[in-house]
């Protein structure tokens, strides 16, 4: 399955490959040599509870791959909010649970399904910090339970060129924020993924773990910026991010980080995890614009995964109406 967004020097060719080059600098040799110890064992399936193999047939019968609460049956499917049109079909729900970049898990787009089964996305705790009146702890489902939960139709455009169109489940962010009362000095707002290298093989390898993603305050509080919890009707399966992540349309699928554990206020802009690893591909501001390639191929056109149906970019995603007034 064709990975674009390391460089091609970044990568590691299964089963053969040394995994020195992949490394980020920090790691030292003993590391690596662990890290292909147990590569080996996972491949062959010797390292239990690292990942769990789910059949093809296994997963045609129960595609959900998410962790329920008793309160997600009252709450899911939401409504869905009329103002977000699509001009293209959505994308099957299977094509888009097998198809997911979650490097976490592997790098291999169509196998994140199969190794997320180990992965507890409930009880989670969303912490709350930095510049803000209420800094707290919340847990998801209380969340859920304040949150105004509603369903968009959502372009969703990797930064490698293929796009998906999925219904997502979530609330605004801005209704997460007017309640924890940001400090008039935070500017920025940082989001930090779950570490847990135990369960996530890939946060054994080239980091810098955890996925760290952040946005300006304009961009968080503008109503695109959805919180989201679910997908399809129902809550998010693991490989989609369960059980919060981000999703910013206008801008590439990267900036939208999955599985989130903090939200942090700031006064300035934090690191972020592509920016860091390969700064000179990956930019802080990301947003989809067709006229602006990659440094390793054209953003012109996107491939639609399912049908393979090429189409045009759409500067900032089809969005413009929305956030253009942002970046002029
Ligand atoms: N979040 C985390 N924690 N880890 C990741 O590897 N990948 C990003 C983003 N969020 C990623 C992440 C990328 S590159 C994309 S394109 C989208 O998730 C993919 O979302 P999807 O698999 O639900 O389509």
């Amino acid at each position: 399955m064709a990975n674009l967004i390391l460089p091609p020097t970044w990568r590691i060719p299964e089963r053969k490959a040394t995994p020195e080059p992949l490394y980020f600098k920090a790691v030292n040799r003993r590391s690596c040599l662990k890290l292909f110890g147990a590569g080996v064992l996972l491949a062959s399936g010797v390292l239990p509870g690292c990942t769990t193999h789910v059949s093809e047939e296994e997963f045609a019968k129960n595609p959900k791959n998410f962790d329920w609460s008793d309160f997600d049956r009252e709450v899911y499917p939401a409504t869905r909010y009329p103002e977000f049109v699509l001009d293209r079909p959505l994308t099957e729900e299977h094509i888009a649970a097998q198809y997911n970049n979650f490097y976490e898990f592997s790098e291999a787009k169509d196998d994140v399904w199969r190794r997320v089964g180990g992965f507890k996305s409930r009880p989670w705790t969303l912490e709350i910090k930095g510049l803000v009146n209420r800094p707290q702890q919340i847990d998801v489902d209380q969340l859920l339970r304040t949150m105004p939960l509603e369903e968009r139709l959502y372009r969703h455009r990797c930064v490698e060129a293929w796009a998906m169109t999925v219904p997502w489940t979530g609330f605004p962010l801005k209704a997460l924020i007017d309640k924890i009362e940001p400090l008039s000095g935070a500017r920025y707002i940082r989001f930090t993924s779950f570490y847990s290298p135990n369960i996530a093989m890939g946060q054994r390898g080239y980091g810098p773990w955890p996925y760290t993603e952040s946005l300006t305050m304009e961009e968080a509080i503008n109503e695109l910026t959805m919180l989201v919890t679910g997908i399809y009707g129902h809550p998010l399966p693991k490989q989609h991010g369960a059980p919060l992540r981000l999703v910013t349309p206008w801008k590439y699928g990267f900036k939208s980080i999955k599985s989130i554990v903090s939200i942090e206020f700031t006064a300035e802009p934090s690191s972020t995890f592509w920016n860091t690893l390969v700064p000179f591909e990956y930019g802080f501001v990301a947003n989809v614009n067709p006229q602006i390639p990659h440094p390793r191929w054209s953003q012109a056109t996107e491939r639609m995964i399912g049908t393979n149906q090429r189409l045009p970019t759409l500067y900032l995603n089809g969005y413009e109406q929305w956030v253009g007034h942002l970046y002029t």
